[in-house]
């Protein structure tokens, strides 16, 4: 693939811009890529190089990029000149179709990113509890601030017992104090979740979790593993959060509360709410939205960019189309097809290799061993990922070179386009077929 022209647009980024990225997840060795143009499933890169996108502006675009229809009722619902700073119908609109889509919530507040929205959960689950500190799920990221971003992607080596997980920070820069403080739990493993939150439940406040771990792929949660923290939660006066950054509007219409029947007090929502545009959210109990209620909580909820109106705008048009146009439906066809087909070429070629996933989202991993939490996706092969990915990547398909993220596809990804892929996949499995582990 020809990359001169990436290659000097990195040589003068890295004068302006650290890295040559403003976001740290988009490097990629030698030198990131850097594109021009995006229309349905396909991204062209500025040397020309068209790719089938399956990353998807991290899970965030379903409709597909640049989609008329969406950008033409985007544009209805835009037009009265106000961009942020005060309320208007559209603000409560949006909030009423966000309710109606999820109903296990009962009121929503907005904001512009994740990482902000879990922030909100977190302060207000310790002023509504009065308690200081936060649970988090091994492996798991909720967002880079000082409370959650600890125990991501840890390394195994420092991250003590399975039973017993450490809280690690998740990157440098954090308040060391705060990253101690943080109780890190298993995925998966209920009896040791109600040990440790039983052992500190006069300081636990909140217990966020992804209930399909889809930053490290796609990991679902067992059924009976969510009833029991919804129950402990209860038991010990424990706000649950359930993180739908990635699993909203895509594990089922209703996100992950939808897909598992398990509803949790708030819940965090972003990316796929909007079709890509900059909004997040905080969703759930009224009660708790009361600890932000002006006139009768004493926690701060402000921003700026609360509300934008475009980011609103985007997300109305993308409610009502994502239902007009069955998205969830589409997405999860194409999505167990993919999955069936990988199936079919991995036996062909005995790759000990899983491809697993929902609603649009998905992963590979290259182990027969069974994956339930972030500990066995590291069992996951690195060199037969990078040997898959690397042919992939050559066949035209752009995707995540990190072993343990997620993919994912719009319903601009056709029956056509998923056939393609069909093929590419096998066609990379042949190649992936005679790598061994550690070369
Ligand atoms: C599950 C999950 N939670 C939280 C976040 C943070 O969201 P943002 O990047 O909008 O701050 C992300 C982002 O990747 C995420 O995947």
């Amino acid at each position: 693939m020809e990359l001169t022209r990436s290659e000097e647009l990195f040589t003068r980024a890295v004068k302006s811009v650290p890295g040559g990225v403003h976001s740290n997840s988009r490097f990629r060795n030698p030198h990131p890529i850097y594109y021009q143009k995006a229309e349905g499933a396909y991204l062209t890169d500025v040397d020309g190089n068209r790719s089938i996108d399956c990353i998807m502006g991290n899970g965030a675009i379903i409709l597909g990029h640049n989609d008329p229809d969406f950008n033409e009722r985007m544009q209805f619902y835009s037009t009265s000149g106000i961009v942020t700073g005060v309320e208007t119908e559209l603000s409560i609109k949006a909030a009423e179709k966000f309710l109606s889509m999820v109903p296990t919530a009962e009121q929503i507040r907005y904001t512009n990113t994740g990482t902000e929205a879990v922030m909100h959960a977190m302060a207000m689950s310790r002023t509504y509890t009065q308690k200081p500190d936060i649970a988090v799920i091994e492996g798991a990221y909720n967002g880079w601030h000082d409370a959650v971003f600890v125990s991501t992607w840890p390394d195994l080596q420092k991250a003590g017992e399975k039973s017993e997980p450490k809280s690690l920070p998740g990157a440098s820069g954090l308040i060391e104090d705060v990253v101690k403080s943080t109780l890190v739990l298993p995925f998966n493993d209920l009896e040791t979740a109600e040990r440790l939150l039983t052992e500190n439940k006069h300081r636990v406040a909140a217990l966020i979790i992804e209930p399909t771990m889809i930053d490290i792929g796609y990991i679902p949660a067992k059924k009976e593993y969510l009833q029991g923290l919804r129950r402990i939660c209860n038991q010990l006066n424990i706000v649950l959060v359930f993180d739908e950054l990635l699993t909203g509007f895509r594990d089922s219409p209703g996100g992950a509360q939808g897909y598992y029947g398990v509803t949790p007090d708030l819940s965090t929502f972003g990316k796929a709410i909007s079709n890509g545009y900059m909004l997040a959210a905080l969703a759930g109990k009224a009660s708790i939205f009361e600890t932000v209620t002006p006139g009768k909580g004493t926690c701060s909820f402000v921003g700026t960019y609360n509300g934008h109106q475009v980011s609103l705008a985007a997300s109305l048009a993308f409610m009502e189309l994502y239902e007009e146009k069955q998205v969830f439906r589409t997405l999860q066809n194409r999505t167990e097809k993919l999955i069936a087909e990988f199936a079919k070429s991995a036996e062909k070629y005995q790759v000990k290799a899983r491809m697993q996933g929902r609603g649009g989202h998905f992963h590979w991993y290259f182990t027969d061993r069974e994956i339930t939490d972030y500990r066995s996706a590291t069992h996951s092969e690195k060199e037969k990922y990078a040997a898959f990915i690397a042919a992939f990547t050559q066949k035209g398909v752009y995707c995540s070179p990190n072993y343990l993220l997620h993919h994912a596809i719009s319903v601009a990804h056709t029956d056509k386009i998923i056939q393609q892929l069909v093929e590419y996949m096998d066609a990379s499995l042949q190649q992936t077929a005679g790598v061994k582990a550690g070369s």
